[in-house]
């Protein structure tokens, strides 16, 4: 419908898993939204890494060679999911992440100081869930940190914590009012299919595989990235302060991908999941496993098990471990 009032001209077409070998970018929103009813994204889990363990197969066997930008939730999760799968070079394949929630804090700092969103730079960084965290020692309007401004202005003395919430609690306002998002999700995804079909090297935040960045190693988180034809080209870490980087690890999703326990053992230094499984809820910081299987067919204590990580065991098996460790 929308066609003729679009800047160019677009043809949509519905394909079969062959035509997407010539495509340049791939977007995954595989997913069943009714599952995050309960209020945590990590629940629609049971669906999409079921759903991907399926289809991956299907869209690579196509000889698809372009970049992957992964919507769906747990959103960090499943880009790490969707990279595995894939194979693709590192950067080829990168999660929304906290691109959207950057843009709810930026409307909130809009709101707050009367100044268009263009002006403001700011970014939550970390889980596109509820421990991303905004790093306000970076905020900065027309190159102004907000540091310096705090103080001065009444329109810059404001309650940080409040606004982080705001922005953490957005897409549960909207989906609560309509049991879906999608505007701030599709403009967030629009922006980066942009960048990289146009290889403007923009800087954005985007969930990207740490290596190292951050102090974090094989997780991926939403941090700024530089994106470009080959997708994330670069990832930029900003000079967060010491406080700001104890609270990005102590938010840290620990994402553990294991084909056996023992690389699962090696990760919390026990030789099976089980005695893994029982080790981490050993580690006092820890608050609590989110969902936990073993590819291994490891036994794994069912009492450490929430339900949409029951039925992920007995559908599929897979071996991913989430937890929220405050290590
Ligand atoms: C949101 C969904 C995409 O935050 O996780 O809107």
């Amino acid at each position: 419908d929308a066609v003729m009032y679009m800047p160019h001209n677009v043809t949509v077409n519905v394909g079969t898993y062959a035509d997407l070998g010539d495509c340049d970018v791939l977007v995954n929103s595989l997913g069943d939204i009714t599952l995050v009813a309960t209020g945590d994204r990590n629940h629609e889990m049971r669906y999409t890494v079921a759903q991907l363990k399926a289809t991956m197969p299907k869209v690579m066997a196509s000889g698809f060679n372009g970049v992957i930008i992964s919507i769906t939730n747990p959103c960090d999760t499943v880009a790490d999911l969707v990279y595995k799968l894939s194979g693709l070079p590192k950067g080829r394949v990168f999660g929304t992440g906290t691109g959207l929630d950057t843009s709810r804090l930026v409307s909130a700092l809009a709101q707050q100081t009367g100044y268009d969103h263009q002006a403001i730079s700011a970014y939550m960084i970390g889980e596109h869930g509820a421990s991303q965290m905004a790093a306000w020692s970076c905020v900065s309007f027309g190159g102004a940190p907000l540091a310096a401004l705090e103080g001065k202005d009444e329109r810059f003395t404001f309650d940080k914590d409040e606004l982080q919430r705001i922005a953490i609690n957005a897409g549960w306002v909207t989906y609560h009012g309509k049991q879906c998002t999608e505007y701030g999700i599709c403009s967030t995804l629009a922006r980066m299919v942009r960048a990289v079909l146009h290889d403007e090297k923009r800087i954005m935040p985007a969930s990207m595989l740490l290596e190292g960045e951050y102090g974090e190693e094989n997780v991926f988180a939403g941090v700024p990235c530089v994106i470009g034809k080959n997708g994330v080209e670069e990832v930029i870490e900003l000079p967060l302060t010491a406080e700001e980087k104890a609270n990005l690890k102590a938010g840290d999703l620990m994402v553990v991908g294991c084909s056996s326990s023992e690389v699962l053992g090696e990760k919390i230094g026990t030789a099976s999941s089980m005695e893994a499984a029982e080790a981490i809820h050993e580690i006092p910081e820890v608050t609590g496993i989110i969902s936990f299987v073993d590819l291994a067919g490891a036994e794994v204590p069912q009492a450490y098990l929430d339900e949409a990580t029951l039925s992920l065991l007995e559908s599929e098996h897979y071996a991913r471990m989430v937890i929220e460790a405050k290590v």
